[in-house]
């Protein structure tokens, strides 16, 4: 199964998955990292791990119709059989979903429904919520609105700073989303056998 990850910022979810590939937990291949920043440190994770880079901008094209006809162009030249997000931080329009359909997944650190959006983590925090959580779940053409895949809830502790909760947050996230992405494709791949 060919992946590619898109990210946007730091990356060490795209780290956590790429690890997870190399010891052979995930049974796949990270074809492509695609970033739209192109001074993201994800990039120099990539670069360290020989994983291709591909980084380009909405803002190097006229709409966002023909950034993704071009990043769709790349994918089905790779052979892209599986798009992660790992805090790509767009939303994917109809040209990616369409062709994409149930094959792009997202991991969003709050319980959804509850806190969708760019601030899951700091909004659950400010809410006053005593539990909050990651979630796994198929992108479609809302804000993280897809079908659930997987959750996984923590306790916010009346002491925990923001700090606290998001490194509680990124440490399931890191454990989470390679073993249900390793589940997934697992899945997949049976299904296409059969
Ligand atoms: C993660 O919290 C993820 O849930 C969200 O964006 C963040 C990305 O972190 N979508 P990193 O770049 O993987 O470190």
């Amino acid at each position: 199964m060919r992946l590619a990850i898109f990210a946007s910022g730091n990356g060490s979810n795209f780290q956590a998955i790429a690890e997870a590939v190399k010891a052979g937990r995930i049974q796949g291949e990270i074809s492509l990292l695609f970033c739209d920043k192109k001074e993201a440190y994800v990039i120099q994770r990539a670069k360290d791990l020989s994983i291709p880079v591909i980084s380009f901008s909405p803002k190097d094209f006229e709409s966002k119709e023909i950034y993704e006809a071009e990043l769709l162009h790349l994918l089905e030249e790779e052979q892209i059989d599986l798009i992660i997000l790992a805090g790509y931080m767009r939303i994917i329009g109809p040209t990616l979903l369409e062709v994409f359909s149930n094959k792009i997944i997202n991991i969003h650190p709050s319980l959804l429904p509850d806190f969708p959006g760019l601030r899951g983590i700091k909004d659950a925090f400010e809410s006053g919520a005593t539990t909050t959580g990651v979630t796994i779940h198929y992108v479609d053409d809302g804000v993280d609105t897809g079908p659930i895949i997987a959750q996984q809830s923590v306790e916010i502790e009346a002491d925990d700073t923001l700090a606290d909760v998001e490194t509680k947050i990124h440490a399931i996230e890191h454990k989470l989303y390679p073993e249900v992405l390793a589940q997934i494709i697992k899945t997949q791949q049976g299904e296409s056998c059969s």
